[in-house]
């Protein structure tokens, strides 16, 4: 027993000098540090500068006597957990009930039975500890649940985030294929048209040369000649032909054209960096959004205005480059929309909606810097401050999902080691600056 006590303190509160010197003498043996107070106020004041484990209080004090002084000790959130044992008269049952009331743990009864005492006091301290340790694990029980569940939402979120961002390069990837698909359909029928035309120039010139030849030969035609020769305008047949080939071989050319741009577009993504001619990459991506660019019942078209540097190849994954610029035009095309409605047809002609696409290098020839600007809304600075972020969108829900912007930094700083800028003036409009090293 005598060592029981060790390092735990007993706080007494008490004005019977006999009653301090046996509990002290008890106490001390059995190895607690005990304190003495002689009436309540001192008893809390003691209780607030040094915690007890355990106090021992007496009912008949003068001042505030043992039940007030343990309401008090009670009412504190600093002092309510210290467990309170009364000392009372043998008989009194109603102190003893009232202090077990008030919040005490226990009681014992004058004149002491130091073994009986002693047992108590052992008691309540094991109860007491068993409580603090209980406390203490609940914490941190509630500390690892609470950390699970910000490792969980997080998990989470990372995953949502993942499974987005593939259903990005799964929508991009899909629209390549279509796209190359398209491109290898076009040109089949492609060059039949063009070996075509050539021989079709090549007849005609013999059909003409063969028409000349007659007529020189034979300057007396029959009248049904002549007259079949006026019907059908020869002289103006012959005049057109040639002029409406030509046209026909600019449009093959423009379909070839459009045929390579699709191409350039789907260009699947190759391992590693290939040196490439930017203003491709920028042209196949307005070809493949052109559908959304023209005029609707809602708009005049949006007009395109390229102002291109001249660029030296940079070495890049044009693929995810052309995801970059269509992701930059297709929100500059999302504002002008939001814009447009609610204007006039007029109105809008009148202020042309613009997308402006600039490039140039940098004076140390180092870096390639395209500029896209709109004059749609702009932003203000708090969605500005936003905007990379992943999942933010101001956009209904089914028409945004907040990535396109935080793909489009990843792909210009992350993989290119690049930098990707906005400038915004609200009312005015948005200017999107892409950096990206020549090499
Ligand atoms: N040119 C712009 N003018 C005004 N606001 C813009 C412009 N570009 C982007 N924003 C703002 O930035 C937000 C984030 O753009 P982001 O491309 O990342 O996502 P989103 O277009 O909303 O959805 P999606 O994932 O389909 O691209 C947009 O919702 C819009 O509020
Ligand atoms: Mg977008």
């Amino acid at each position: 027993m005598a060592n029981d006590g060790k390092g735990q303190t007993i706080l007494i509160i008490d004005d019977h000098p006999t009653n301090i010197e046996v509990l002290y003498d008890a106490l001390d043996q059995a190895g607690y540090k005990v304190l003495v107070e002689m009436d309540g106020w001192h008893g809390i004041e003691t209780v607030k500068s040094y915690p007890p484990d355990l106090i021992l209080l007496d009912v008949m004090m003068p001042g505030i006597d043992g039940f007030e002084t343990c309401r008090q000790l009670k009412s504190q959130q600093t002092t309510c957990e210290i467990p309170i044992i009364f000392m009372t008269a043998l008989n009194d049952t109603t102190d003893k009930v009232k202090g077990l009331g008030l919040g005490a743990v226990d009681y014992i009864t004058k004149p002491f039975q130091q073994e009986e005492v002693l047992a108590r006091i052992g008691i309540h301290l094991k109860l007491r500890r068993a409580n603090l340790e209980l406390a203490q694990q609940k914490d941190i029980l509630e500390q690892r649940v609470q950390e699970r569940t910000t490792e969980l939402s997080q998990a989470l979120d990372n995953f949502k985030n993942a499974q987005l961002q593939l259903v990005q390069s799964e929508k991009m990837a899909t629209l390549g294929n279509l796209v190359a698909g398209v491109a290898h359909e076009i040109n089949n029928p492609l060059g039949f048209l063009k070996g075509s035309m050539n021989n079709t120039e090549e007849y005609i010139q013999d059909l003409f040369n063969y028409v000349q030849c007659v007529q020189q030969h034979h300057p007396l035609l029959a009248p049904d000649v002549t007259n079949l020769a006026e019907k059908i305008d020869l002289e103006f047949l012959c005049e057109d032909l040639p002029k409406l080939l030509d046209s026909m071989r600019v449009a093959t050319e423009r379909i070839t054209d459009i045929s390579t741009s699709l191409r350039t577009f789907s260009r699947a993504d190759t391992c590693e960096k290939v040196a490439c001619n930017l203003h491709e990459g920028i042209e196949s991506t307005l070809l493949i959004l052109k559908y959304r660019l023209k005029a609707s019942q809602k708009r005049p078209t949006i007009e395109v205005i390229t102002d291109y540097g001249k660029l030296p190849p940079v070495k890049c994954f044009l693929g995810q480059l052309n995801q970059v610029f269509m992701n930059i035009l297709a929100n500059a095309i999302d504002v002008l929309d939001t814009e447009s409605v609610g204007r006039t047809f007029a109105e809008l002609e009148a202020n042309s909606q613009q997308i402006i696409i600039r490039t140039e290098v940098s004076s140390d020839q180092n870096t390639v810097v395209i500029r896209i600007k709109d004059n749609g809304s702009g932003m203000p600075e708090d969605i500005k401050l936003r905007i990379f972020d992943h999942l933010f969108t101001t956009k209904e829900v089914g028409k945004g999902t907040g990535l396109g912007l935080a793909i489009a930094r990843q792909i210009v700083e992350e993989t290119h080691n690049g930098k990707l800028i906005c400038n915004s003036i609200l009312g005015e409009g948005t200017e999107f600056i892409i950096k990206i090293p020549v090499s």
